[in-house]
């Protein structure tokens, strides 16, 4: 008897699923045909499939609004998207068909959204969030778009940023405080170095913000970098969040908003299991009891998610160029290009994505290692979220073996940065587009072509040795 990887993927988890499915011994993802895409494109390949984009801010909005109605909330929700989990233009184009805000982070991001204007992407009335700690640079560009009227909103990273806007916004202007949440127990430090320490922000408010007839307080915002997560840790930092709204709403009667930030899950296994309904209604819920109890009204919800909104749309796609044997127990599959620089999330932080062969389904099973091809230690990538060994099907012989890495969209190229030059020189692979029309026919469009060696060369100065 033959014991398949398809046989191992099926006696695993509930398999085909969502986006997966297999046809002949050959995976398809949303119905892409990848065998054919290997063949017309060759690896490796990332490819960004942009209706999944749409799909999620629609899933999200669904989830919110029906927690409002099922719970009668007296407030509305609105998404934002975090502009910083993937900066692509066609990733920003795809989520701004769905009616959405914006969130910033830097200086660069306000020249992205004046470039979507300019191409009527968005309009003045398209509101922008503009949160990190702010340079001077950064203030500056809030602060034209502020005085274009633009509807921008900054959100007050600490009590200092607001005198950057006292004297270069002309008109009245909202504004928003970012509470410093505590880390999670088991990080290294307790408070974040982002926002505003809880325990001062009313004085702020009544001292700095409220004297000045030019802003208006109407947003809180937190974080909580460990995600929207159904523990102790979650629920206790959105307590103290919500008695810094009751408090200084009962100030600051303009304050009509809540920010609850990212950190929404995507999907990252095959196994992944999260209860999306039944987080968005128990926030709005604890949301609601507590405003009621404390006799204030309930804030509008804002979030601004950004791996739940493109982290799915993206995969990368790989062919194995060897097998080595090391020793009697590890094996390696060596692949086309680095898993350190292409996907730096996988070493840096220990992410895992969901990986599967491309073909050879019906091949049997072997435990393996997979090697990037950088000389580094750590280029390499051995475990699944759910268990800690790596089984991928036998070669033998034929055509090679392709492997996915699915749901890596956010993120990777923001971190690794996309071209530049990199780690043993391994360049960015070519990069496809795919949209699925009314039809649901599906196109492709290269983005960009495998990087080549002369944009590296020019990034390291070697273009100027020609011209001495
Ligand atoms: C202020 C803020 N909002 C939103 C996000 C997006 O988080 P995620 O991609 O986990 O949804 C981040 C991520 O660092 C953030 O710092």
């Amino acid at each position: 008897m033959k014991n398949t990887y398809l046989d191992l993927i099926q006696q695993t988890f509930y398999f085909p699923q969502d986006g997966f499915e297999v046809k002949n011994n050959y995976l398809y993802f949303h119905g892409i045909p990848l065998k054919q895409l290997i063949e017309e494109y060759e690896t490796p390949m990332r490819i960004t499939y942009l209706p999944k984009i749409s799909e999620n801010i629609q899933r999200a909005k669904k989830y919110f609004n029906d927690a409002i109605r099922k719970l009668n909330y007296p407030g509305n929700y609105n998404y934002c998207y975090c502009t910083k989990s993937s900066h692509f233009a066609h990733v920003l184009v795809e989520a701004l068909k769905n009616d959405i805000y914006l969130e910033t982070s830097s200086a660069f991001d306000i020249d992205i959204i004046e470039c979507l204007y300019l191409n009527k992407m968005l309009n003045k009335d398209t509101l922008i969030v503009c949160n990190g700690f702010k340079t001077k640079i950064y203030t500056q560009r809030i602060s034209k778009l502020a005085n274009l009227d633009f509807n921008i909103m900054p959100v007050l990273d600490n009590m200092e940023e607001l005198e950057a806007y006292e004297n270069t916004i002309i008109y009245d202007c909202d504004l928003g405080i970012r509470i410093a949440s505590e880390e999670q127990p088991e990080f290294q430090l307790y408070t974040s170095r982002l926002g505003i320490r809880y325990k001062e922000i009313k004085d702020f408010y009544l001292n700095k913000i409220k004297p000045n007839p030019k802003f208006k307080l109407k947003m809180l915002h937190f974080f909580i970098n460990s995600g929207i997560k159904d523990n102790i840790y979650y629920w206790n930092e959105l307590s103290k969040l919500l008695k810094v709204y009751v408090e200084l709403k009962r100030v600051c009667p303009e304050l009509d908003s809540l920010n609850i930030g990212g950190g929404w899950p995507f999907r990252s296994s095959l196994g992944f299991e999260y209860d999306y309904a039944y987080m968005a209604e128990e926030i709005l819920n604890k949301i609601k009891q507590t405003c009621e109890e404390e006799n204030v009204s309930c804030p509008n919800i804002f979030t601004e998610f950004g791996s739940f909104t493109v982290a799915e749309s993206g995969a990368f796609i790989f062919s194995v160029l060897a097998e080595k044997h090391q020793n009697d127990s590890e094996r390696w599959y060596m692949i086309d290009n680095s898993l350190m620089t292409t996907m730096p999330d996988s070493w840096g932080i220990n992410s895992k994505f969901i990986l599967l062969p491309i073909n050879k389904w019906g091949n049997e099973v072997q435990r393996i290692n997979i090697g990037g091809l950088t000389c580094d230690q750590m280029d390499y990538y051995n475990s699944e979220a759910h268990t800690n060994e790596l089984y991928l099907p036998l070669i033998n012989g034929g055509e090679p073996l392709y492997i996915g890495f699915f749901h890596t969209g956010a993120y990777q190229e923001s971190i690794s940065g996309y071209g530049g030059t990199k780690h043993c020189l391994i360049p960015s692979p070519k990069h496809i587009l795919i949209q699925k029309d009314e039809s649901g026919n599906l196109s492709y469009e290269v983005f960009a072509d495998e990087q080549r060696v002369d944009s590296m060369l020019t990034v390291l100065g070697y273009d100027k040795l020609d011209e001495d």
